[in-house]
């Protein structure tokens, strides 16, 4: 038997709803804070990866799917959504558009890690990207747009941790400072970690060497280096985030594992999902799109892992809606009545109530026993006698009851059932 892959998984029939749940609230999130729908190719050029996201991460230089397509390019799957999105805003000239270009997307992304709980090589994510505003308000803006995206899916006990990083100039100063902490202490410190040493000590600070993690705890703090300009930034969110009363503590330490960050960075973290309890991950990014060869425009976004959210709301027991379950099952009792129940339950479909039918030659009892199986709320049986007086008996299965229904007014009694029940 061929198996799925380490690290993938799939999404079974009866699991789906879930995902429409999450993505359902994602959409609607994005609809009432204005952000559209982008789409981009699952692989990219490499190249846009490697400059994007940064040499120096463990996910260009350790993590990533790359391949030579048959024409000798070298193609990597995206191993998250930000930078395909930038080179699309890019590319399309948007930076013409009036700012702020609010957008949003939904996609599966690939790594090659090593799986555990949370942790797949690939995975999804909801994530939103903001274009052209420098301003503090759309930093707050996007850290509400995560925080509503949680809550209205009522995830509890997911605390929001937020930083700021500074900018190159800051940004500057503090390597240097790193620098001169882990030079006397490079001996202790994983190859990896030499060689960030001299590109990109920042990198250090978000190793997943144990022996690394011991040192960076005690390393110079970035919050300590930041110039005015940034300081203030980074007080007006915070100011913004008191407004709405949102809770939230300065972590110091968070860096962020890509390279393209600059300034506010956040992450909403959870204790109940192990070591990977990350659940959403953002900020600023005002230094990409001219690193790829755009203008000079500032961004800011998030992206919230869909995987890792299924999984926190199944160990903390946050209810998810019941599945969808057709409106009316209509069972056929010889070959005319099973032709009546595919043509009534096509007029039903075609005007939005879900029917279901027998589909396996089974006894009337045993399309029953599939009906309650499948959740139907009326089943109807058809026969001679139906066939002959055009009326049905509809059982509701929830309580037992039974109504006499004219079949040209099934969909009409159904739908106001439907409109009632909502
Ligand atoms: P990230 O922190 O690398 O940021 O990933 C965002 C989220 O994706 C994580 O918080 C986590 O929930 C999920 N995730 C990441 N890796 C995995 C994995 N191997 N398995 C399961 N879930 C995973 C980014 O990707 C940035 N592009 C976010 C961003 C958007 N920053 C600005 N705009």
């Amino acid at each position: 038997m061929i198996s799925v892959p380490k690290g993938t998984k799939d999404v079974l029939p009866n699991q789906s709803y879930k995902w429409q749940y999450i993505e359902d609230a994602a959409r609607e999130v994005a609809r009432v804070f204005n952000y559209k729908e982008v789409r981009t190719p699952v692989f990219e050029h490499t190249e846009l990866f490697q400059r994007g996201v940064g040499e120096t991460t463990d996910v260009v230089k350790k993590e990533m799917y790359t391949f030579l397509d048959k024409g000798g390019r070298s193609m990597t799957l995206k191993p998250e959504g930000t930078a395909g999105v930038a080179r699309m805003f890019i590319e399309n000239g948007l930076a013409s558009s009036p700012m702020p270009i609010k957008t949003f997307y939904i996609t599966p992304a690939f790594r090659y890690e090593n799986p555990q709980a949370g942790r797949l090589r690939e995975f999804h994510q909801f994530g939103i990207e903001v274009f052209g505003s420098l301003s503090p308000e759309t930093d707050a803006e996007v850290i509400f747009a995560a925080s509503s995206f949680l809550n209205k899916l009522k995830i509890k006990g997911v605390k929001l941790e937020i930083n700021s990083i500074g900018c190159r100039i800051c940004r500057n100063e503090y390597n240097k400072a790193l620098k001169n902490y882990f030079e006397s202490r490079l001996e202790e410190m994983c190859a990896n970690c030499r060689s960030r040493f001299d590109k990109n000590p920042l990198r250090i600070l978000d190793c997943k060497e144990e022996k690394c993690k011991k040192l960076a705890e005690a390393a110079p703090k970035i919050t300590d280096y930041l110039c005015e300009d940034c300081k203030k930034h980074f007080d007006t969110v915070r100011l913004l985030l008191d407004a709405q009363g949102l809770e939230y503590t300065v972590n110091p330490n968070i860096v962020r594992g890509l390279d393209y960050y600059s300034r506010t960075v956040f992450e909403f973290v959870s204790t109940s999902i192990g070591a990977q309890g990350t659940v959403c991950g953002g900020g600023r990014y005002d230094g990409l799109i001219s690193e790829l060869g755009g203008s000079n425009l500032p961004a800011i976004g998030f992206a919230a892992g869909i995987e890792r959210l299924l999984l926190l709301m199944e160990n903390t027991g946050v209810p998810f809606p019941e599945d969808k379950v057709p409106t009316i099952y209509l069972a056929g009792m010889d070959d005319k009545s099973r032709a009546q129940t595919f043509k009534i339950a096509m007029g039903l479909r075609e005007r939005g109530v879900s029917a279901e039918v027998d589909h396996m030659q089974r006894s009337v009892k045993a399309q029953l026993k599939y009906a309650d199986k499948a959740g139907a709320k009326f089943v109807a049986v058809i026969g001679e006698s139906e066939l002959e007086s055009g009326v049905l008996n509809l059982k509701k299965m929830s309580d037992g009851t039974t109504a006499a229904v004219k079949s040209e007014e099934l969909y009409t009694y159904l739908n106001k059932v439907i409109k009632e029940e909502k």
